[in-house]
């Protein structure tokens, strides 16, 4: 089709109809709309219209640390291979950079070709794989030694250079999104109540992802130290706070995930190949 010049601005609640009937368009039985609300809500999604339909819309998410998170791009079928995702995820990038971000990534699955070749078009380099585990909890009973952390600089000088940050070549998943481990995400990450200790081992631990929108899994990393110890405590801590599965992901090819696989973690249909993408969005000196 013609590159045409779309419209890209940030969602209002006016726009919900129009974005519902593009999800319904976009993708089967999709899980976005049960986000919309949200989404809308934290002014974070972004959309681009063609004479006032909505023909795709990105996600964009401060992570952590300050850099940004791309998520549920969906473009109309009408309207593929027209340049709509590229307009706003550029969009975004300009977004990003001037609230402070130095890099937004984002993640696809190596099977998703059109969104492969789409965000290699754009710019976006592959940094790391992951698969995506899950287990169910409860087997494991009693209390969790884990601790949550109050202050990071503890826990960081562990984790700076751990064999487990290694594996992943320096990327961590919190939360829904992946960051590049650092002093200030660590920093932000005790401020959220959501980094944990037992012992010399640390880990990042999320049991409200999502909101109360649907029975969420507790979300956990490994970040340094005995992954197979702190697997064991997040089962425990899972189970005290009434979570059925323990979700997690690991770098393909690393021991940490031969390590989950022993202790009984599967992999997710959809989490084979988890390809994270990285941008810098810092302008370039001319
Ligand atoms: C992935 C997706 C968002 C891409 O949106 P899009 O608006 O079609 O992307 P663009 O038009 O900006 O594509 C940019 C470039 O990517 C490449 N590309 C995109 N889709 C492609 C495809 N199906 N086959 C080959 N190349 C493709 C092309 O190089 C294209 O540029 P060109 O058309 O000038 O050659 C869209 O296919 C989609 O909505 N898929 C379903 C939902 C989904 O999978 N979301 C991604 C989750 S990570």
């Amino acid at each position: 089709m013609n590159k045409a010049r779309f419209e890209v601005r940030v969602a209002t609640r006016a726009d919900k109809r129009e974005i519902l009937s593009l999800c319904r368009r976009a993708v089967r039985r999709d899980y976005v709309p049960m986000f919309l609300d949200e989404f809308i809500r934290d002014g974070s999604l972004f959309v681009a219209f063609d004479q006032g339909r909505a023909v795709g819309i990105v996600n964009y998410t401060r992570c952590l640390g300050g850099d940004g998170w791309l998520g549920q791009a969906r473009t109309d079928p009408d309207y593929r291979r027209g340049g709509v995702a590229t307009a706003i995820v550029r969009a975004c990038c300009r977004h990003a950079a001037v609230h402070g971000a130095k890099y937004v990534r984002l993640w696809s699955l190596r099977t998703n070709t059109p969104a492969q070749i789409t965000v290699k078009s754009i710019g976006f380099r592959e940094v790391a794989v992951f698969r995506r585990l899950m287990k169910r909890a409860g087997r494991r009973t009693g209390e969790s030694h884990l601790i949550v952390q109050r202050r990071p600089e503890g826990a960081w000088r562990l984790a700076r250079g751990s064999e487990l940050l290694r594996e992943s070549s320096g990327y961590a998943s919190m939360g829904t999104e992946f960051v590049k481990v650092g002093p200030k995400v660590f920093s932000e990450a005790v401020a959220a109540k959501k980094l944990a200790r037992v012992g010399d081992n640390v880990c990042y631990i999320d049991d409200n992802v999502w909101g109360d929108k649907w029975k969420a899994p507790l979300e956990f990393t490994g970040l340094a130290g005995d992954v197979g110890l702190m697997l064991d405590e997040a089962e425990r801590f899972a189970g005290m706070k009434g979570k059925r599965e323990v979700h997690t992901y690991f770098a393909v090819g690393s021991k940490s995930l031969r390590t989950a696989r022993r202790k009984g973690y599967k992999i997710v249909d959809w989490g084979k190949e988890a390809v994270l993408f990285e941008k810098s969005v810092r302008p370039s000196r001319a």
